[in-house]
């Protein structure tokens, strides 16, 4: 999951681009990777009127202050949701210490400092799930290929847990 910089401190370069959608506000970038969406729905629940899948765009970063926009892109818990800030604006920090749990379908939910290896390169990262079963095509993260596709159980707590 994490390699590459402890020898030299350096980050890896990117091999590849990463297939992201870009949502640009005054305040905040918003960008999204659809493939690594699992549908916790932590967006449109937390902030209706910046996510919005009914409408085209659905991400308008502009429908709530940026910090706020940030809070509720912090709670998405597979990282396809993320957030460049203004300059002058604070990136976001990652959880310390880093946590790692196993769900109930398979996935490896994971939060902290990471360095991710994967088609696009390493990439650092805050917020991940990875599959657990080898069926996603979208390797290391989950895409709801493989047991995963059944809602876990615990999905509510978990998104008690980020309130
Ligand atoms: S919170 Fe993240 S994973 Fe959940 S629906 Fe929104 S973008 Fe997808
Ligand atoms: S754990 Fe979700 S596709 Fe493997």
């Amino acid at each position: 999951m994490t390699e590459g910089t402890a020898e030299t401190g350096a980050e890896p370069p990117l091999a590849e681009k990463p297939r992201l959608k870009e949502y640009d506000g005054e305040g905040i970038t918003v960008t999204f990777e659809p493939r690594r969406c699992l549908h916790a729905a932590e967006c449109v629940h937390g902030l209706p009127e910046v996510f919005d899948l009914s409408r085209r765009p659905w991400v308008l970063p502009d429908g709530a202050t940026p910090e706020r926009v940030a809070e509720v892109i912090r709670r998405c818990p597979s990282g396809a949701l993320q957030y460049r800030p203004a300059p002058g604006g604070a990136a976001e920090a990652p959880d310390v210490p880093t946590t790692v749990r196993r769900s109930p379908s398979g996935r490896l939910v994971v939060r902290g400092d990471l360095l991710v290896a994967g088609g696009a390169g390493v990439r650092r990262e805050t917020r991940v799930e990875l599959c657990g079963c080898g069926a996603s095509g979208n390797q290391p993260y989950c895409d709801h290929s493989g047991p995963c596709a059944q809602p876990d159980e615990d999905a509510d707590d978990v998104a008690e847990e980020r309130r």
